[in-house]
């Protein structure tokens, strides 16, 4: 079994890196069918090309409103024949009329530990809020901003010293092996959305499942 994906990011790629990497290496049973962006220049897709992927990039600027715009890059996601959605670093809020046709069938990956610090500059909130911990979770996508119901998250400590860049570095490996894992458990049925809650292995979730050291999904 076999799930058809689509990625959408606006930036460098990492966690579509991440994807591409496993599903190469035969750790995630998926299909890429399209990776689209909203930035012609953003460099997934060149790394997407560079897979022999399909791409697809939007200007926003070129659309009236947000819902057209959302339409259109949406009607592509599906003509592709995606049968999830996976926004890696994609950086635009997404239209109400759109999310709705697409619930529990879209993820994002949020540098968070939701649902603290919804929206951005997470890293820089962390460390002004003095927090002990830090780390991502990837969640189902809603209406509202980073509000979805959480499927998973990974945690790291924040140490004396940390920067905003030296925690986003440690926390990038931690948010590809937690996006994977997400991925790996929908695509296998491990996971799935019912009734606004996670279901893992049918049965709603009390908190969100917490990535292992050994890159494994396991109840809080
Ligand atoms: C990641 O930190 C992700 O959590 C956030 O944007 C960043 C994207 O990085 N939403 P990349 O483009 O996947 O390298």
């Amino acid at each position: 079994m076999t799930l058809r994906i689509a990625v959408l990011a606006s930036g460098r790629g990492s966690n579509l890196a991440a994807l591409i990497d496993a599903r190469r290496a035969g750790r995630l049973p998926v299909e890429f069918t399209l990776v689209a962006s909203d930035k012609a220049d953003a460099a997934a897709l060149r790394h997407a090309e560079a897979h022999g992927i399909p791409t697809l990039a939007l200007d926003p600027k070129s659309f009236a409103t947000r819902r057209e715009f959302d339409e259109a890059l949406f009607a592509n996601v599906a003509e592709s024949g995606a049968q999830l959605v996976v926004l890696a670093g994609y950086m635009r809020i997404i239209d109400a009329a759109v999310t709705a046709v697409w619930t529990g069938r879209m993820i994002n990956i949020h540098p968070s530990l939701l649902p603290k610090y919804r929206g951005l500059h997470t890293h820089r909130r962390v460390l002004e809020a003095g927090d002990p911990e830090h780390g991502a979770s990837v969640h189902f996508v809603s209406a509202e901003l980073d509000g979805g119901p959480v499927i998973a998250q990974a945690r790291i400590d924040v140490r004396a010293g940390d920067t905003e860049d030296t925690l986003a570095e440690r926390l990038l490996p931690r948010e590809h092996r937690l996006l994977v894992a997400c991925v790996d458990a929908i695509a296998r049925g491990v996971v799935r959305e019912g009734g606004g809650r996670v279901l893992f292995q049918g049965r709603a979730i009390p908190a969100p499942l917490q990535l292992d050291p050994t890159g494994h999904l396991t109840p809080a």
